[in-house]
């Protein structure tokens, strides 16, 4: 594709006018003597690109060459209802195109072994004093592990700044949480600085605010890390997209019992899916595979999480 404007009949004026609408001059049909770009044949690229429905060129990224939405009378093939889309998906709709656009995602699965986890985890909620407390969740480990993982390999907990890699030393994780309106991520700030219960309460009571529609744009904002459970609902596996400036996200399905070879003999145990989708530019494929290992070695041990 190309990157430059360079090889184009045009006059400096017009490259600059181009440049400022972020048009690829090479697209543009030139209408000028000796195929020299004019300025009305870039306005009309522009029209004919919003006409289209598709952006001049991705936020800043190169020119996108697609093909025009299809058109399509729906009714001509049977009944239809047609309802605007909610006010969350209006909003999340257009980062997550942009998300999808400018990060080259890739996402590693691997599988830890939560049998213990999820004994300890019922064996406490089912305690005399668990009506005192919030309610453990599966979310909170896998909070709490991220955080031991995120310390670990600090580039998880990075963004990209321009030509910089920002670190960061403080761990505010996102959920997704699922509300009737449209998917919306909450975030737990400085969740690495609070025990299990604080964040399994504040996980809860964020989605219970993100349920109600009642979060404050605070609430979604400062993230580092955002985590996807989506075990209640389902699945076996899924590439969650990434939450620029974010650069990974976890992800994790519904758990299962596996037979697991022991040594001798296949026992039952209880498997929890686990994925990360990464930004390639930051973290390579042996990376994030290394750090989901962890992250299962941790759900499987989950002392490891305290040394
Ligand atoms: N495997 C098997 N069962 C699971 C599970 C998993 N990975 N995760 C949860 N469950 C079961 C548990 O039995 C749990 O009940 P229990 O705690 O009494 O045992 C039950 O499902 C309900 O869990 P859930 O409501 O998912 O609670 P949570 O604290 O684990 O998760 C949210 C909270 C906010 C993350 C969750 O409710 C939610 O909204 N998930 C959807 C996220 C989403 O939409 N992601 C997609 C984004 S693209």
């Amino acid at each position: 594709m190309p990157s430059g404007n360079g090889a184009v009949h045009a006059s400096p004026s017009i490259r600059r006018f181009a440049r400022e609408l972020g048009v690829d001059l090479h697209r543009v049909h030139p209408s000028g003597p000796n195929g020299r770009v004019t300025r009305d044949d870039v306005q009309h690229f522009v029209k004919r690109s919003l006409h289209d429905g598709g952006p001049t060129r991705a936020a800043g990224g190169a020119g996108l060459d697609v093909t025009p939405w299809p058109k399509i009378d729906f009714a001509q093939y049977g009944e239809i209802e047609r309802k605007p889309l909610t006010r969350i998906q209006k909003i999340s709709g257009p980062n997550l195109h942009r998300n999808w656009l400018q990060i080259p995602h890739i996402t590693n699965y691997d599988e830890a072994d939560v049998s213990s986890l999820e004994a300890f985890r019922n064996e406490v909620n089912a305690e005399k004093s668990a009506a005192d407390r919030p309610k453990l969740t599966l979310l909170a480990f896998l909070i709490k592990a991220s955080i031991a993982a995120l310390r670990r390999f600090s580039e998880f907990n990075a963004s990209i700044d321009g030509d910089s890699l920002v670190y960061k030393r403080y761990y505010n994780i996102g959920f997704a949480a699922d509300t009737p309106d449209g998917l919306m991520v909450p975030v737990i700030k400085n969740a690495d600085s609070k025990g299990l219960f604080e964040v399994a309460g504040a996980a809860a009571e964020l989605a219970a605010k993100a349920r109600a529609g009642k979060l404050a744009l605070g609430d979604m904002q400062g993230g580092t890390f955002t985590i996807s459970s989506i075990g209640g609902i389902g699945g076996t596996a899924f590439t969650q997209i990434v939450n620029a400036p974010e650069v990974a996200i976890l992800g994790a399905t519904r758990a299962a019992m596996k037979p697991s070879w022991n040594g001798e003999e296949f026992e039952p145990r209880l498997m929890l899916p686990i994925s990360v989708s990464y930004d390639h530019r930051v973290v390579d494929g042996a990376g994030a595979a290394r750090f989901l290992r962890y992250v299962a070695e941790l759900l499987g041990d989950f002392r490891r999480v305290l040394l």
